[in-house]
């Protein structure tokens, strides 16, 4: 079992939650089929704790919102931006099995240890592809690594969600006439410090 710190700083509590822990293991062959049958990349790489806080100050989301991580590994930025404020809800979504069970123990840690500032949080096995998305206020996704087709795809499905929706992607867009970017953000991530996100609001939505 373990002990997420009673610090009030949710970054140092996720620190020390995952001390020891992370994702880049190698997959079982049966986690490498099911990425490479959705089209995917299964490369691991997270956001740093420090920088997800500044992305969560910078959206400046609160108790309307509902935020979602598209490929959320092993459930940091989920966690601690749920334990940073009260969003409405907050769910992750991560194909890898291993890395959402992983996700999921953490959850289950902070819970019940009485860290989350919001209630409703999920940490889900399952492509975000084909995951209901149509409550999401913002949406972060660490998409380096995703082929350019599926981001493509991806763009196309996210532009049916909300006029207004919040998009922070740490690979830029091609030009779409969805999605206008609003904002660059130099951020650490775990392979390259300073590295640029793109914030994206949707301005025209094909939703009906
Ligand atoms: C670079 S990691 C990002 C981890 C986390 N979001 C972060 O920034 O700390 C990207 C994750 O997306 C997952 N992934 C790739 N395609 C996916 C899909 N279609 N649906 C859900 N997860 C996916 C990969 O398995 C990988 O764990």
């Amino acid at each position: 079992m373990r002990s997420p710190t009673k610090s009030k700083q949710p970054r140092v509590a996720i620190q020390r939650l995952y001390r020891g822990l992370h994702g880049y293991y190698d997959l079982s062959g049966d986690e490498e089929d099911r990425i490479l049958r959705a089209r995917s990349s299964s490369m691991y790489g997270e956001i740093m704790p420090a920088a997800t806080e500044a992305l969560l100050d910078h959206l400046n989301l609160g108790p309307k919102d509902v935020l979602y991580d598209l490929g959320s590994g092993l459930g940091k930025f989920v966690i601690q931006a749920a334990m940073s404020r009260p969003l409405k809800k907050c769910v992750g979504i991560e194909l890898a099995s291993s890395r959402a069970r992983i996700a999921r123990e953490m959850l289950h840690e902070v819970r019940r240890a009485g860290l989350l500032e919001t209630k409703d949080v999920h940490l889900e096995e399952g492509d975000f592809m084909r995951h209901d998305l149509s409550d999401a206020t913002a949406i972060y996704t660490c998409s380096t690594a995703f082929p350019a087709t599926l981001v493509d795809r991806m763009v196309f499905r996210l532009s049916s969600l909300k006029k207004g929706l919040l998009l922070a992607s740490v690979r830029d867009l091609d030009d779409n006439p969805y999605f206008e970017q609003v904002d660059e953000l130099r951020l650490d991530m775990s392979w390259k410090r300073r590295s640029r996100v793109y914030i994206y609001r949707l301005i025209r939505s094909r939703r009906i």
